[in-house]
């Protein structure tokens, strides 16, 4: 058994099917340059069917990156498949995904169709997936519901039919560790040549426990692990990344395999896909949260100085932390500013990006003299995302004086022609969001509003999120200022500039 466990990055598709945090193309270069400099294996860019923006960004993340394969979603159908195959043409290496539903109640109720049916489809699948390239993946879907002798048989099938990896899905997050590591166990002593294979596994975390199902399933001879950044995901996610990696890291008592991670770059990626789609990391997350290293009580402090193993099984600084020290201030030139965002892999396609970013940071450097990594990567994601809106915020005059009701006074500029709109309630955020409607003019349900700071001190850039509703669909919007009733209206000018573009997307798995 191979020693190299083998890590799928599925943020830019599974990720992707959170409810809000979709992403632009742009957007998903940017992360699939850092998941490469982070030595990610396979990048699973999109589902190529789903929209003519999924099929551009899996085509845009195939020509850049270089160093890991690139992989498209496909069902096991014809169309999808060639879809699929055309948008990786480009890619150094590409692989295609496909799969189809194998537990009873989803061939029964979802597909209609016979088990037969289903490893017929299957073959054909792969086969036809082959004509595109040699790497191609099956997915038996729920198959942590399916029947396993089922699943051998269609497994047996489809390496058969050429399939070189074979993964193992608990779509709904059902499975328990040590009965997940049995079925992989199982299917790996059981499907004949299943030595033609790597297995892997999908887990979603709706009982918490995706990434100790994943971890069971290494343990049990899987050597691919899906995952995503921050745990991003379908309902309450897929196995996380940062997680995963760190916990086979550190236990290579226990594993006899470890990844090719550069785990240096876990935080700035963590802290990246956290700006692109507005899903806070929680403090106490494990790794990335703001707690996750931090010691509260006087005990552990105490502990903690005295050595540091008594308190910390892993080194902070190994995954990005500390690194955050003063980067830049205002007297920082535009190179300086360029090599440390490269260094961030942030780059950038043209002069005027470059100059717009560099605009900002000047102005973000009079306001605000210390300037940290995590303000790059919030004026990056602003400025970027701001370029391509036909709703712009131009100004905004706000009067406050308590026990009066505030006043909002806001230009914007739509499809380049500037409107203005006054507004009165009680609270100063309610009346710029009722200004910028009456201007924009459609209708739109805010579900959610936070702050957060960026980094620390009252001079810091606020961050505000935004969940808006609009005709059924969720979108997020992100906006960063040092003042945050401006963070807030650009958190709202974003969203409603993304409702205004979403498209209808196909959902794979419906
Ligand atoms: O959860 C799942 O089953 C999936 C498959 C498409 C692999 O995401
Ligand atoms: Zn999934």
């Amino acid at each position: 058994m191979s020693n190299k466990l083998i890590i799928f990055d599925t943020t830019l598709r599974d990720g992707e099917q959170s409810p809000g945090a979709s992403m632009t193309k742009d957007e998903k270069v940017r992360i699939a340059k850092v998941l490469e400099k982070m030595q990610v294996d396979v990048i699973e860019a999109g589902f190529a069917i789903a929209s003519v923006g999924d099929f551009e960004a899996i085509q845009a993340v195939a020509n850049v990156v270089q160093d890991s394969v690139i992989c498209s979603l496909s069902r096991a159908l014809d169309k999808d498949i060639d879809r699929a195959g055309e948008a990786l043409k480009g890619a150094n290496a590409s692989r295609i995904h496909t799969f189809i539903a194998t537990s009873d109640i989803h061939m029964k109720m979802k597909l209609q169709m016979t088990p037969n049916q289903v490893v017929k489809q299957a073959v054909r699948a792969v086969k036809r997936a082959k004509q595109y390239t040699d790497d191609v993946e099956f997915s038996p879907e729920d198959a942590g519901r399916s029947d396993e002798d089922f699943l051998c048989r269609i497994i047996e099938a489809t390496i058969k039919a050429g399939a070189t990896t074979i993964n193992i899905p608990d779509t709904v997050g059902y499975n328990i560790p040590h009965q997940f590591g049995a079925i992989i166990k199982s299917l790996i002593e059981r499907v004949p040549n299943s030595d033609k294979a790597v297995f892997s596994a999908h887990c979603h975390n709706d009982l918490g426990l995706a990434v100790a199902n994943s971890l069971s399933a290494v343990l049990n001879g899987a050597r691919q692990i899906e995952c995503t950044i921050n745990g991003l995901g379908e309902r309450a996610g897929n196995t996380s990344l940062e997680e995963l990696v760190m916990a086979v890291r550190t236990r290579q008592d226990i594993f006899d395999c470890d990844t090719d991670i550069n785990i240096s770059h876990i935080l700035s990626v963590s802290r990246l896909v956290s700006s692109v789609t507005g899903f806070i990391v929680q403090p106490n997350k494990a790794i990335v949260g703001a707690n996750a290293f931090a010691h509260e009580a006087g005990i552990h402090q105490d502990g903690v100085l005295k050595h540091r193993k008594t308190y910390e099984i892993m080194r902070a600084e190994d995954v990005g932390w500390n690194a955050n020290q003063l980067v830049l201030g205002k007297h920082s030139g535009r190179n300086a500013f360029k090599a440390r965002l490269a260094e961030l892999g942030v780059e950038f396609d043209n002069e005027e990006s470059l100059n717009n970013t560099f605009r900002r940071f000047k102005e973000l450097a009079d306001k605000k003299h210390e300037i940290f990594d995590e303000d790059l990567q919030a004026l990056v994601s602003a400025t970027q995302t701001e370029i391509y809106e036909s709703i712009k915020l131009v100004s905004l005059k706000v009067c406050t004086q308590t026990g009066e009701e505030n006043t909002a006074t806001v230009v914007l500029s739509i499809n380049n022609k500037e409107q203005t709109a006054t507004a009165n309630t009680s609270g100063a955020v309610d009346a710029t969001f009722s200004a910028i409607d009456s201007l924009a003019d459609i209708k739109i349900n805010l579900q959610l509003y936070s702050v957060s700071n960026v980094t620390q001190g009252t001079d810091a850039l606020g961050e505000v999120n935004v969940r808006l509703e609009y005709n059924g669909r969720i979108v997020n919007g992100q906006g960063v200022d040092t003042d945050i009733i401006t963070a807030s209206a650009k958190a709202y000018v974003h969203g409603l500039n993304k409702a205004l573009a979403a498209t209808n997307k196909a959902h794979p798995q419906i």
